[in-house]
């Protein structure tokens, strides 16, 4: 369905007009699982770790979205290399991307501690359906209403790619445990041949500090009637496992469930 960050425009220009160019670089997320960490090291790593660009733009400047506020004359008029985010689904990602070889990564997070998340998002967004009840608001997550065709369908179309050679598979807590050695993947899988200091750097910048304490990133030049600063900041706490803080058992045991059904052909291990 669309919502603000899409509209049907927008949504139908992604998906049929937008012109995928071979050095396109896409970061592809279900909403809460690690966008803003991927444009932070992205835009380092394309930088060879000089801080500068994130300390000078916004990470919404420095990796636009396919969305309505982006506008198409943004993406199109922009140079190459681009780098762009989207929580596209798959079946609605530009059709353009497939005669070309620009690359895809993909971040998946525990869809546990992406409910939570996206719970405290939801408060702070103003744009976003909302329940106080975090049980109701596990319903909503598990229900069809849910945003981006939910997360089970997102990460079963994305997916899809998970054997292509331009496609990169991440997993946010794997970055939270080794966050150098995924930032030396990204390069390897971009051909990015940065030496080990610059590899430091990148690390060092797009650590949850520094992103939560730089105002470039950390979303707080957002308006307040678009994410209100009164009810939590959007760089909440960056770890893994918050889930067991909210969750009842019954309510665990009602997602596992739903998450081993819908999730049954698809083979990707969750950590
Ligand atoms: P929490 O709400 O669990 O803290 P997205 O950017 O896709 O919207 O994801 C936001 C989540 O990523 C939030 O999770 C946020 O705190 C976390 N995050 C943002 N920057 C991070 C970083 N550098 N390291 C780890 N987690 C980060």
């Amino acid at each position: 369905a669309p919502s603000i960050i899409h509209t049907e425009e927008s949504i139908n220009y992604a998906w049929k007009e937008f012109v995928t160019r071979d050095d396109d670089v896409f970061n592809v997320t279900f909403p809460k699982s690690g966008t803003t960490w991927l444009q932070e090291i992205l835009t380092l790593i394309y930088s060879n770790g000089d801080p500068t660009p994130t300390k000078t733009m916004y990470s919404w400047d420095r990796v636009p979205w396919i969305e309505q506020y982006t506008g198409k004359s943004k993406l199109e008029n922009r140079p190459s290399p681009r780098l762009i985010s989207t929580h596209l689904p798959f079946r609605l990602f530009p059709k353009s991307f497939f005669k070309t070889n620009a690359k895809i990564i993909y971040t998946l997070r525990n869809p546990k501690d992406v409910c939570v998340s996206l719970y405290f998002f939801s408060l702070i967004a103003q744009f976003m359906e909302h329940r106080e009840d975090f049980g109701e608001f596990v319903s909503l997550f598990l229900s069809k209403q849910m945003l981006f065709d939910g997360w089970f369908d997102h990460v079963k179309g994305w997916m899809e790619l998970k054997d292509s050679p331009n496609f990169l598979l991440l997993q946010y807590e794997d970055m939270i445990k080794d966050p150098k050695g995924n930032v030396i993947k990204i390069c390897k899988f971009l051909g990015k041949d940065l030496d080990d200091a610059a590899i430091d750097s990148v690390v060092e910048h797009s650590s949850f500090k520094a992103m939560k304490e730089n105002e470039k990133s950390n979303y707080t030049a957002v308006p307040d009637y678009i994410f209100s600063k009164e009810k939590g900041s959007f760089h909440r706490k960056g770890v893994t496992g918050d889930w067991k803080n909210y969750f009842t058992p019954e309510k665990e045991a009602e997602f596992e469930k739903i998450c081993q059904e819908r999730l049954k052909d698809v083979h990707v291990a969750l950590t």
